[in-house]
């Protein structure tokens, strides 16, 4: 499974970088506003640290509107796919985009047959929001493992982007089903570091090795 970062601060990209597990990166118009800079200079930052595929979504909600501003997103960059929410507007300018060969992301996505119209107009990417669906007491695991069978059943080659994951059970559980991505907040994608017995094994492995080699220095 891919891991994308739903993050628009460039700390924190630079950060997870490091660690070399970044396969790309999903912004939505309120991780904008938080960075308080205009979509195409944070979003052009954005491509000089991370080489994969970075959403940026349009703001505009008329079809029209959407495909004029998702050329301008477009020619930022070569990897910018351009982020569409799920609406009648939203999967009329999918088709056209698709049409040009234009990547797009259609977001937003809460049921299966939302998911089905986002494939049938050709987005390159699909997501489906985890946490979103489960602060409603509904089971988001569930629209994943849905979107998986039904686009699996007709080959459909939108990739499904399991969103809002809020947990390192999230992750593993959106992997064990075959998300094709998962994007995360920084928070949860460094929790998946953590194991009590892995820092309880390297604090014994290395008393043991001081106590063993101490008085031979
Ligand atoms: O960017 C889309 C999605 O991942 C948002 O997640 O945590 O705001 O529900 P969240």
């Amino acid at each position: 499974m891919k891991i994308f970062l739903d993050t628009a601060n460039l700390d924190e990209l630079k950060k997870a970088v490091a660690w070399g597990i970044v396969d790309g990166v999903t912004t939505n118009p309120s991780l904008i506003a938080k960075e308080g800079i205009a979509i195409e200079e944070q979003v052009a930052r954005i491509c000089d640290i991370i080489d994969g595929d970075i959403s940026a979504e349009v703001v505009s909600t008329e079809a029209k509107e959407m495909i004029i501003e998702g050329h301008k997103l477009a020619k930022i960059h070569k990897n910018i796919v351009v982020k569409l929410p799920l609406t009648r507007d939203g999967i009329e300018a999918c088709s056209e985009f698709a049409k040009e060969g234009v990547r797009t992301n259609v977001t937003l996505c809460f049921s299966p047959a939302q998911a089905l119209l986002a494939a049938k107009a050709g987005a390159y990417i699909v997501s489906p929001f985890v946490g979103r669906l489960d602060d409603i007491a509904q089971l988001g695991m569930e629209l994943i493992e849905s979107i998986c069978t039904i686009y699996g059943n007709y080959g459909y080659t939108t990739q499904v982007l399991a969103a809002s994951l809020r947990s390192p059970l999230h992750v593993a559980q959106a992997a064990e089903i075959g998300a094709d991505i998962g994007t995360m907040p920084f928070k949860t994608l460094d929790m998946m570091f953590n194991h009590p017995l892995t820092d309880k094994g390297l604090e014994i492995f290395l008393k043991d090795y001081a106590k063993a080699f101490a008085d031979k220095k």
